[in-house]
């Protein structure tokens, strides 16, 4: 095959990953866990070419600069892997992940990493596939595994790969309260807390554990346990980030209204749990019969998107 095209979701971590034991091949300090979404994909075709140049193409615009050389990197991986010299087009598609504020990086490289793989003639069982995204963006190892996942942090290449993991079943309602591009990016960010915080220690020991806990929760369909830990662990890494020097600040006033707005529905019985990533916007979990009660009160602080447990990268007719 020369030509494949792979469609691929955004993932939510539930216990995030924030900072890298070794930049090159993408290793996290801990591991992490997440659910893929249903909504928001990318679809991405790669096709062999006979130019002597990558060419990569996003929603219809031709890419150069940082975003080009990014993709150029990782068909090199690919290539690698192939044995193959042969330049690649890559044509990519995002429905909507900027208007929602969510990162596409792993949805990006997940799609990628299943449509390059393909189209180099390489046939990957799924945990070399969450190995091969992760080298593009670390949370996109998730993003090829269907509904739930947990990466394990594994200590080199070989052992670092996200597999599924049983969670009881549950809506997200993203509630995006600002469309502007964050300030300190995610890698960017990961160093300077990695090198700067006094509790950086603290936040990788600590996330190992809440991860165990968060884990035995989830295979247990312990959503109110999951809930807490999830909400939790937010809360720690946006304050191992905050103790950044210069201190990092992703979250705004109105992610802390929405925030208390969540405990407020807890107290009326509406079991609901935030989280957020590196930026303002929140992420609300809830069980399914809550998920409209949720997002109506979350629409008071800007746009809200429900979405439900997905399916992980797969192949679809170009
Ligand atoms: O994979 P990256 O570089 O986009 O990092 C993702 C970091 C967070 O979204 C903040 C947490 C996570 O686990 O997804």
């Amino acid at each position: 095959m020369t030509e494949a095209t792979a469609r691929a979701y955004p993932n939510i971590a539930l216990v995030k990953y924030w900072g890298k034991r070794d930049e090159a091949l993408m290793l996290p300090v801990a591991g992490s866990l997440s659910m893929t979404l249903d909504d928001l994909p990318t679809t991405t075709t790669v096709s062999l070419t006979d130019s002597n140049a990558d060419a990569f193409s996003l929603n219809g615009e031709a890419q150069s600069g940082s975003g080009l050389t990014k993709v150029v990197r990782f068909l090199d991986l690919v290539r690698d892997m192939a044995g193959s010299p042969t330049k690649a087009q890559v044509v990519s598609t995002n429905e909507g992940p900027t208007a929602a504020g969510l990162a596409s990086s792993a949805s990006g490289f997940a799609a990628l990493a299943l449509a390059a793989s393909k189209a180099y003639g390489l046939d990957l069982d799924l945990p070399a596939l969450s190995r091969l995204a992760r080298r593009g963006s670390g949370s996109a190892s998730r993003s090829v595994i269907d509904r739930f996942a947990i990466w394990h942090a594994g200590t080199d290449d070989a052992s670092s790969f996200a597999e599924q993991i049983d969670a009881p079943d549950m809506r997200m309602i993203v509630l995006t309260v600002s469309g502007q591009k964050k300030e300190v990016s995610s890698r960017d960010g990961m160093r300077r807390t990695a090198e700067t915080s006094p509790f950086w220690e603290g936040w990788v020991s600590s996330t190992e554990t809440l991860l165990a806990e968060a884990a035995d929760a989830a295979r247990a369909h312990d959503f109110t346990k999951l809930g807490e830990l999830t909400e939790l662990h937010a809360m720690r890494m946006h304050a191992v980030i905050m103790s950044a020097a210069p201190s990092i600040r992703y979250l705004a006033p109105a992610s802390f209204a929405a925030f208390d707005a969540l405990k407020e529905l807890r107290q009326q019985g509406i079991e609901t749990y935030g989280t957020a990533d590196a930026g303002p916007n929140i992420v609300a979990i809830a069980r399914p019969d809550d998920a409209a009660a949720v997002a109506e009160r979350l629409s008071e602080f800007g746009s809200t998107l429900t979405v439900g447990p997905g399916r992980g990268a797969h192949l679809v007719e170009g």
